[in-house]
């Protein structure tokens, strides 16, 4: 089973992991983290700020690499992951443009191949990713690995699954807006982060999340993946645990 620490709330949660990426940080000449999206993170995403604001936490020297994007969508576009992350996190930081890595939503089909193994060159290249964040979704997914995703895949095109797009219809404004593939890291990619934080709150993720700590290895539920890596902790709140 997955070690999970509980928290009485899911601020409280991300608190936790933000001080353990800012020892990270203050404590690697270059760090490299890899980043989620979704409304779990937020949390984190303002504490980190905040860190930088009112403790001096700098990003100067940080690289980051985030687990996914949705294809078709334009950097502008409002819920690209792109905009999530420059509106949540990095336009509120000191961080290097440069240093900013996201799949692209937009690169042309034939040249995706090309594009994703980049992705993988460029992580290698940063050294690896020593601190990775994650979310679950409700069918077990990390990143958008949708079951029945392979332990050792790479990053590469994927199709969503039809649960995930109807989780994000409401943010599309409806499910025929919501795109039906992505690019995202793959469940080996992740699994070779060094050290791995999954939140998840609330009493909706409680059965999804017992399934991947306690239940068996498979893919068809890729979160459970992560019963294999050495280094992984579930950063959970109260509510998730009293419905668990
Ligand atoms: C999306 C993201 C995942 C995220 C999941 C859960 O599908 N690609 O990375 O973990 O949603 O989202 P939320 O945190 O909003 O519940």
């Amino acid at each position: 089973p997955i070690p999970r620490k509980t928290f009485q709330t899911s601020e409280a949660a991300s608190q936790a992991v933000a001080q353990e990426i800012a020892t990270l940080i203050r404590g690697k000449p270059k760090p490299v983290l890899g980043l989620a999206t979704g409304g779990t993170p937020l949390k984190l995403y303002a504490e980190l700020i905040r860190l930088h604001r009112e403790e001096g936490l700098s990003f100067a020297h940080v690289t980051t690499f985030n687990l996914d994007e949705y294809c078709g969508l334009d950097r502008e576009h409002p819920q690209s992951y792109w905009n999530f992350m420059w509106r949540h996190l990095f336009d509120h930081i000191d961080i290097d443009p440069a240093n900013v890595h996201l799949p692209s939503g937009t690169v042309a089909e034939q040249e995706i191949n090309n594009h994703c193994a980049a992705y993988e060159a460029a992580i290698m290249n940063a050294g690896g990713i020593d601190y990775q964040v994650l979310g679950i979704g409700r069918t077990g997914h990390i990143g958008f690995n949708e079951p029945g995703s392979a332990i050792d895949s790479k990053t590469r095109h994927v199709l969503l699954d039809p649960i995930t797009r109807e989780d994000a219809a409401k943010d599309f404004g409806g499910i025929e807006q919501v795109p039906t593939g992505a690019i995202t890291m793959g469940c080996g990619t992740i699994l070779s982060a060094r050290r791995i934080a999954l939140l998840a709150f609330g009493a909706a993720k409680a059965a999804v999340v017992d399934a991947a700590t306690t239940g068996p290895v498979t893919d068809q539920l890729p979160a459970s993946f992560l019963q294999q890596h050495p280094a992984t902790t579930f950063f959970v709140d109260q509510e998730l645990a009293d419905a668990s």
